[in-house]
């Protein structure tokens, strides 16, 4: 009898673990309730399923969805090579951003992040301080000269505040005086961008339907803002801002520069994931202080303990640790971005369960955020869960709200400075109490953003 050595025997053949997920009607799939209610959706599924689901959209075409934090780190991270944003993501940002840095892949996304990428690392953005602190003064004064108490809708304000220093910090330019309309033309055209996300039926843009008209003149206005901006520039002196190192950036083979055209690509994606994700973070940061006054006072106690009615910088952010947990808190509960979907580009395998060639994925926030395996009480607004020394035991991917791998937001540490800065000015010199009789409600678009605002009684402090 022949001895076998080990090595010689087949690997033993681990069986592939079969799919759970709902299958929906015979014919429509699940693309009804998918389409209507997403949230409700996605959190059911997940309830009824598991963290790996695979819903039958429409017969014969799958998404795969994943809420395991292995699973998460698997797509965006260890194996992202594989995964590539889908089309139906492209397409319609597309629309807005043009071919900037958020749906561009490949040899061509990788320049733009080399270039671009210095001017965020944290050494940069902590510059951004005094600019974010002036933003921050002006929206103080301007709610001040309002009087003792008013009731504002704080999406639009947050969103313009968001946009102000976007455009100050980056492009050195404040667009605030555009605030208004530009604020206006981009949610409109986020608007058309989501609903075409969502498979929302829309006829081509060139049918001159009253929504298709308003999109053209929204865009129209906001590609005119930012091309006068940059021919003002080519103009100017040279400067060291995010702008100033798009124009000066050559191709290495080529030696040109880009073009108006991908510039305004660049400058239109930036200001857009700028001031969306953050503008909606703080919305629902004042609506959770709003409804938890032990919270908001915590906040006051720490913001007035280190300031003293003076505008918080940069070298404060340590000592408002509240104001950073509050930030990260509201994202847990309310990510901006809630689910990141993908294509696989050939075959893989996540713990065990198939991904066949250029299936959909989305990689889920909106489900791992409050996995219960990771959070006590998941639906509590707690921010102490985020102060320093806590949480170091949750995985990696179980709270990823800027995403992760290569393609993780390029602002993460901005937005983790003027998040809290202005949540500690803003709780310094007002209380905030929710307007009776308004329900805040989470509108799943491109971002989660608050459907139908925040409406809210603003008063002065003394
Ligand atoms: C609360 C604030 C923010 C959140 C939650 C957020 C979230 C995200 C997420 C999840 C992604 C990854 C998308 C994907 O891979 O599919 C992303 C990408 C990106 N974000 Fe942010 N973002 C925030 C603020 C910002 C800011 C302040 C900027 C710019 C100054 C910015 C610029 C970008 C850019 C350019 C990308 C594309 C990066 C790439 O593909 O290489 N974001 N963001």
């Amino acid at each position: 009898m022949t001895a076998v050595s080990e090595s010689t025997l087949p690997a033993p053949v681990t069986p592939k673990k079969a799919w759970p997920g709902p299958r929906g009607h015979w014919l429509l799939g699940c693309m009804r309730p998918m389409q209507n209610d997403p949230l409700n959706f996605y959190q059911q599924t997940w309830k009824e399923y598991g963290d790996y689901v695979r819903i039958r959209i429409v017969p014969r075409m799958y998404l795969y969805y994943l809420a395991d934090p292995i699973a998460i780190e698997h797509v965006l991270s260890e194996n992202h090579k594989n995964y590539r944003k889908p089309d139906f993501f492209n397409k319609p940002v597309r629309m807005l951003a043009g071919n900037g840095i958020i749906t561009s892949e490949g040899n061509f996304w990788l320049r733009q992040r080399r270039l671009s990428q210095p001017a965020f690392l944290r050494n940069q953005v902590v510059k951004f301080g005094p600019l974010i602190g002036a933003a921050a003064e002006r929206l103080i004064r301007e709610w001040e000269q309002g009087g003792a108490e008013q009731t504002i809708d704080i999406v639009p304000e947050m969103m313009r505040l968001g946009l102000r220093i976007a455009g100050t910090t980056l492009f050195s330019t404040d667009i605030s005086g555009e605030a208004d309309s530009i604020g206006d033309a981009f949610r409109v055209t986020f608007g058309q961008v989501s609903a075409m996300m969502n498979g929302k039926p829309r006829l081509p843009l060139w049918v001159p339907t009253r929504r298709n008209r308003e999109f053209r003149r929204s865009k129209e206005l906001i590609d005119r803002v930012v091309l006068e901006l940059i021919e003002s520039r080519r103009a100017g002196e040279p400067m060291h801002d995010v702008l100033g190192m798009l124009l000066a950036a050559q191709d290495k083979e080529s030696g040109t520069g880009m073009t108006d055209q991908q510039l305004r690509d660049e400058v239109i994606t930036l200001l857009t994931a700028a001031h969306e994700t953050v503008g909606a973070t703080w919305s629902w940061a004042l609506h959770l202080l709003a409804e938890h006054q032990d919270v908001q006072q915590a906040l006051r106690d720490e913001a007035s303990g280190r300031l003293s009615g003076r505008t918080p910088t940069v070298e404060d952010l340590p000592h408002l640790p509240l104001a950073t947990a509050v930030f990260e808190e509201s994202m847990r509960l309310y990510p901006p971005a809630w689910g990141m979907p993908r294509e696989s580009i050939d075959a893989d395998e996540i713990n065990g369960y198939p991904i066949p060639a250029k299936a959909l994925v989305t990689v889920s926030q909106l489900v791992a955020h409050r996995h219960p395996a990771f959070w006590k009480e998941p639906d509590k607004f707690d921010p102490s869960r985020f102060l320093p020394g806590a949480g170091l035991d949750r995985p990696k991917f179980a709270y990823f709200p800027f995403g992760g791998g290569p393609r993780v937001c390029i602002g993460n540490h901005f937005a983790l400075i003027e998040g809290p800065l202005v949540l500690a000015a803003l709780a310094q010199r007002f209380h905030f109490t929710s307007a009776p009789g308004h329900v805040v409600i989470p509108d799943p678009t491109f971002t989660l953003r608050p459907k139908t605002g925040v409406r809210m009684i603003v008063r002065r402090r003394p």
